[in-house]
């Protein structure tokens, strides 16, 4: 690579915003009883996570999220500003993380912090990651389609092979400290999937601050909020006329993009990478 990549533990990760430094951190950090994790391989849903825990945690009230940008409302466990945020953030402190279950911070696996981890359809995954590495100056240019594809299976991308990111965290034996929700359910049923947060979270919400979050989540009203769109990245980092950070929010965008033999070897390697193990997703 040509210097925009860290390597941590044989994982990509882009230099703007990652460190040796940052990642010492997110090994070293205390982590407390009550912090609330959500991990998230990238392009499966973080975004829509930070917009929705603060008004999970603060029962409706939509001014965290209309005046603090995401990265400092929910930032990135292992990223540059995580330091600067979390130790100044009043409990209970979420954040969000792409990092594999076996190299989140040491004190984790002793805590109590609960943990929300979000899947989504790998193809869809691929697809959203093609189109950020167009618009990201900060990433590599993705090449042809069917070149990121096999760049994408063989995991020489941000934060290696979807299926051991997944694997790993569906072996983590953390009983009722996970909850495991996929960007379909949420696309399919928000509300549910918000109530059945607030619930894991012991966080009781009128069913009007759950209409009101469910609202304000919605990808159009996403889309419009300069605190999460990332149009508050100058223009030269993240270019939205090449295609907008927030993209379609839509599951199955990748029928419009894989051709039937890109879509056939993609499910022969996602079968073979994931042989013997039991992992069932609802999506086609
Ligand atoms: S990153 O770079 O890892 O933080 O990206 P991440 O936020 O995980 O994923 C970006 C994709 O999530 C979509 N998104 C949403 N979809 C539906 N509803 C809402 N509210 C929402 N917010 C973010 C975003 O559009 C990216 O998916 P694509 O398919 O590219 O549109």
């Amino acid at each position: 690579n040509d210097g925009k990549y860290i390597v941590y533990h044989g994982l990509l990760c882009p230099n703007e915003t990652h460190s040796p430094e940052s990642f010492k951190y997110a090994e070293e950090m205390k982590v407390n009883d009550d912090d609330i994790f959500v991990v998230t391989y990238p392009k499966s849903g973080t975004t829509w996570m930070q917009e929705i825990l603060p008004l999970i945690l603060n029962g409706g009230e939509l001014t965290p999220v209309q005046t603090i940008p995401n990265w400092d409302r929910v930032p990135w466990l292992e990223e540059t500003r995580a330091a600067l945020v979390l130790d100044r953030q009043t409990s209970p402190r979420a954040m969000v993380s792409h990092l594999p279950y076996h190299l989140m911070p040491c004190s984790f696996f002793s805590s109590k912090a609960k943990v929300i981890y979000v899947t989504r359809n790998p193809k869809d995954v691929m697809v959203s990651s093609f189109h950020f590495h167009k618009m990201a100056s900060f990433l590599d240019d993705p090449g042809t389609f069917d070149e990121f594809l096999d760049k994408f299976l063989s995991g020489q991308v941000l934060f290696g092979k979807w299926t051991d990111h997944v694997k790993s965290w569906h072996n983590s034996d953390l009983g009722d400290r996970i909850l495991y929700i996929s960007y379909e359910e949420m696309v399919k049923d928000l509300r549910g999937v918000l109530e059945r947060f607030s619930c894991f979270l012991g966080r009781e919400l009128s069913e009007e601050a759950l209409d009101c979050v469910a609202r304000h989540c919605c990808f159009s009203n996403m889309k419009t909020n300069a605190m999460s769109n990332y149009s508050l990245v100058p223009q030269e980092i993240m270019d939205s006329s090449k295609s907008p950070f927030l993209r379609k929010g839509i599951a199955g965008d990748w029928k419009n993009h894989f051709s039937p033999e890109q879509d056939a070897k993609f499910s022969a390697v996602l079968k073979e990478q994931t042989k013997g193990l039991d992992l069932k997703f609802c999506w086609d």
